[in-house]
């Protein structure tokens, strides 16, 4: 009999060699590493990261995609992940399981005004659940018969399954893709900088908003079902909506039947500086989908959460509730596994017991404050963003808002990377517009990391431009 191998053990000219050959990397371009090495990432602790060339880094993106909320090496998450595996690693959604209970009770807890958690595994499948979720309710309510469209805003995204990527307003993710589902419809986006309607806020009558309803008027109200959105656009640019913006399209929705589908996938879990990104704004949702913090990526974990009364549509024929011939048909597979619930039970707890969206808030006008301190650069269009979810927007013409170049934006991340600090940027998303900055670092960050993390930025963007 074979001992157990180590599974941590490895030989780094081995791993190095095996990483070109055998992965295929998410997001890049391959061209890119026949010269040289893709990084390989090691190991963490707090917000720094190791690679396998023993550089150490410190992280400003919480693990490359604004998900690993608490910081690297928890040892109670992983204590709480191997406690339950001993116990009970996996059953099928159809049966209740320990954690699954907890965390349903903990998220309804967080949600008011939501009664019911649906498990998935991925932000993508948390949207596919909830778009099957209004298709139902336009089959078998006489009072939603035939409302199954979802509109999308322009900038958003919901995911790379198709039917998530037919409510995506990012042309470039999607352009080689199609054809995509029926029933999606696009609204406009509400970046201010970049306004569709070419004025300036507050003299707008926030127009972006009350486009919603023409969009529902065009498609036919008795055909739209919900609307899908970010309270704050994530790979899109970072969007904070203005404080109108929400109100109004709440009510349009209301006007026209039409549910509020809120992706949560980056905003929740204290990223914003409340534990939900649509807690900034007066707006009440139908459904709410989550994802990345919700386990802090620990492990691999999404939640649909809905309204009582979606709930009871979708589970009986209103018409004939005798009987209960109509049920939610779906299952995900990895929606049984225990073990990211048992993380997501621990992460929360600890972004709770550790006051982390406090810190979030806190630490999170200290990033805006420094990094509005940049703003006089000539290459700097615009900064946004809320407490520790923030864009910079960089141009190479500040009057004309003209966008900085590919090769310029390759440069710069490869100048702020050399300062031993890795921030995110837009990413082969908005044609000519990948050119904002993203600096989303885990919710303990400190006001020193944050310097640290400023100060590469100016650099690189002294260095650049
Ligand atoms: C707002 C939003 N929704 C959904 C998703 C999809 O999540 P996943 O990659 O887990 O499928 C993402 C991913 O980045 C996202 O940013």
């Amino acid at each position: 009999m074979t001992s157990q191998p180590n599974w941590l053990d490895y030989d780094v000219d081995q791993m190095v060699h095996q990483d070109k050959e055998r992965l295929w990397h998410h997001l890049k371009s391959h061209t890119c590493f026949k010269d040289r090495e893709q990084m390989i990432v090691v190991e963490g602790d707090g917000l720094t990261i190791k690679d396998i060339r023993g550089n150490r880094y410190l992280d400003a993106t919480s693990g490359g995609v604004w998900s690993v909320m608490v910081g690297y090496g928890r040892e109670s998450i992983a204590q709480a992940v191997y406690e339950q595996l001993k116990v009970m690693p996996y059953f099928a959604g159809a049966f209740g399981t320990i954690p699954s209970i907890k965390l349903a009770d903990k998220l309804v807890q967080l949600l008011p005004g939501l009664d019911k958690v649906y498990f998935s595994n991925s932000g993508s499948e948390a949207n596919e659940k909830a778009f099957k979720m209004v298709r139902l309710a336009s089959r078998i309510s006489q009072e939603r018969k035939g409302k199954y469209k979802i509109l999308y805003g322009d900038r958003d995204y919901h995911g790379t399954t198709v039917a998530a990527m037919s409510a995506c307003g990012q042309f470039e993710r999607k352009k080689d893709f199609g054809p995509f589902v029926d029933g999606f419809a696009e609204t406009p986006h509400c970046l201010c900088y970049r306004c569709p309607y070419d004025k300036t806020y507050p003299g707008c009558d926030i127009d972006c908003a009350r486009a919603v309803e023409q969009v529902i008027l065009d498609e036919g109200p008795d055909t739209v079902g919900a609307l899908c959105v970010e309270p704050i656009t994530a790979g899109g640019g970072i969007i904070p909506p203005v404080k109108e913006y929400f109100p109004i399209v709440r009510n349009i929705c209301r006007q026209y039947g039409v549910w509020i589908i809120m992706d949560e996938v980056v905003c929740g879990f204290g990223r914003t500086g409340k534990f939900w990104g649509h807690d900034h704004y007066d707006v009440d949702p139908d459904m709410v989908t989550m994802a990345k913090g919700l386990a802090s990526s620990y492990e691999a974990l999404s939640a649909t959460a809905v309204k009582q009364e979606i709930y009871d549509l979708v589970l009986n024929d209103p018409d004939n509730p005798e009987e209960r011939t109509h049920y939610f048909r779906d299952i995900s597979t990895y929606g049984g596994c225990t073990a990211p619930m048992a993380a997501a039970l621990e992460s929360t707890r600890i972004i709770e017991d550790e006051n982390l969206v406090e810190n979030s808030r806190k630490m999170g006008k200290v990033l805006l404050d420094r990094l509005n301190e940049l703003e006089s650069l000539d290459c700097v269009g615009d900064i946004r963003g809320v407490d520790l979810f923030c864009g910079l927007e960089v141009v190479e013409d500040k009057k004309e808002k003209l966008p900085a170049s590919e090769a310029q934006m390759a440069r710069l991340m490869s100048h702020i990377m050399a300062e031993g600090v890795i921030v995110g940027r837009t990413n082969a998303s908005l044609p000519g517009l990948n050119t904002t900055l993203y600096f989303v670092p885990c919710l303990t960050v400190s006001e020193q990391e944050i310097d640290r993390i400023v100060a590469a930025v100016q650099t690189g963007l002294k260095k650049t431009f």
